[in-house]
């Protein structure tokens, strides 16, 4: 059955909070190969929130054991809170549906691990939306690295922070937070908002197409800039991967600029990969040749659907499954790791814009501009926030 391409896979949206709600919109706006079987949510409303869901009779449950007593799904998308990923994912396995999670799959090695063995049991597979690692001019770039195009790797780094405040913490319980009723979380700008940028760095780093480089050392400095988040905001992180490349990182929340970067650099033996918002993927070579590889927006987000479904019916899995985000989760852990430095209250400034409040640390953006320039953590080139 899963050969025939006239084959619509059972689709079930596992929590369309505020990031599942994308998912909900491609599946019903868009034929993205296959039908909406259900959504399991446990939050009140959701038919007035998504007129869509009475529109095309969507059946709502407020769990997967109450949704899979009465119907099946081929492919279960899970875009719950990180720390109940874990079970919902074994849930919908155990099910026999396949899975696309949302990224972080998991908050331990471990529990990676247990995942991806538990998928292969269940012959199904487990992808994660990690989804620069669907985006066509990365994954092109990604096989130039690896034939040795470009010699070997240098050093990377990338700058993305966004601003977020009262509003982004205030949307649910765990974000910003360490734990949740005793279950790690571990919510920050790096773990969460502005991951995928650092992911995408060990992504290309990594030895094939489905791995991301292992990480060895790290050396950073986090701080908390806003005082009701319980961990830290600010992170300035050099990464070294197991084969000895140097990999910075500089993201936060509290911010006055909306948007800062995504800026990217990468030294290559033979060349220099440049890329960010509104810039393509670009290498320029020692020879002078520019190679143009486009820009990640020229794939669709929702690429990630398109290709879990298409894989359902071809009885294939998406390249980028559970391994492919253990790289940013031991990162995570290692920066976690790290002392949290307190910036003084008088350095932070509230600005309020709309309906939103928004804590600002005056000059992050120079300290991390300033920084990443210089391949530097802040205090050792004498910055400080
Ligand atoms: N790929 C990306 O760019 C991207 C962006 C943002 C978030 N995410 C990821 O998406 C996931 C969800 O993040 P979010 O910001 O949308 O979270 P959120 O807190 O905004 O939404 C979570 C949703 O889960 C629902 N929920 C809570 N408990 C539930 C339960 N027991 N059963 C079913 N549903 C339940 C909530 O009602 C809510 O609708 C996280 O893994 C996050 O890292 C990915």
């Amino acid at each position: 059955m899963s050969n025939q391409q006239n084959f619509r896979p059972r689709i079930l949206l596992v929590s369309v909070g505020m990031y599942g709600q994308k998912y909900l919109a491609e599946a019903t706006r868009q034929d993205v190969g296959g039908d909406v079987a259900g959504v399991v949510d446990v939050a009140e409303n959701l038919a007035e929130k998504f007129p869509v869901i009475a529109e095309k009779n969507i059946p709502v449950y407020a769990s997967l054991q109450s949704f899979f007593e009465k119907d099946r799904a081929d492919l279960a998308v899970i875009s719950s809170p990180i720390h109940l990923h874990t079970a919902m994912v074994l849930e919908c396995l155990k099910n026999g549906a396949h899975v696309l999670c949302e990224k972080p799959l998991c908050l331990t090695q471990e529990e990676t691990l247990r995942l991806a063995s538990a998928a292969k049991e269940a012959n199904r597979f487990l992808a994660l939306g990690w989804q620069l690692n669907y985006d066509r001019a990365v994954l092109a770039l990604k096989r130039d690295i690896l034939s040795g195009r470009f010699g070997r790797p240098l050093r990377m780094r990338c700058v993305h922070a966004m601003r977020r405040g009262r509003n982004y913490y205030a949307r649910s319980g765990w974000a910003g937070r360490i734990t949740v009723d005793g279950v790690e979380v571990l919510d920050s700008p790096f773990m969460n908002a502005c991951a995928h940028h650092f992911q995408l760095m060990t992504f290309l780093l990594g030895d094939t197409m489905e791995k991301a480089a292992a990480l060895a050392q790290v050396t950073g400095e986090l701080y908390r800039g806003n005082p009701d988040v319980e961990n830290y905001d600010i992170a300035a992180l050099r990464f070294t991967t197991a084969t000895g490349v140097p990999v910075c990182y500089y993201t936060a929340h509290p911010l006055k600029t909306k948007n800062l970067g995504q800026e990217g650099l990468a030294e290559f033996e033979h060349g220099t990969l440049t890329w960010g918002k509104g810039k393509p993927f670009l290498v320029k070579t020692d020879t002078g040749e520019e190679i143009n590889y486009g820009m990640d927006g020229n794939t669709p987000l929702m690429q990630k659907l398109y290709d879990a479904v298409q894989c359902v019916k071809d009885g294939a899995a998406p390249l980028c499954g559970a391994e492919a985000g253990l790289s940013h989760l031991n990162a995570v852990r290692m920066a976690q790791a790290l002392p949290v430095g307190k910036i003084d209250p008088a350095h932070v400034v509230w600005i309020e814009e709309g309906e939103d409040r928004f804590p600002c640390v005056t000059g992050l953006e120079e300290v991390f501009l300033r920084s990443a320039e210089k391949w530097a953590l802040p205090g050792e080139i004498g910055l400080s926030l």
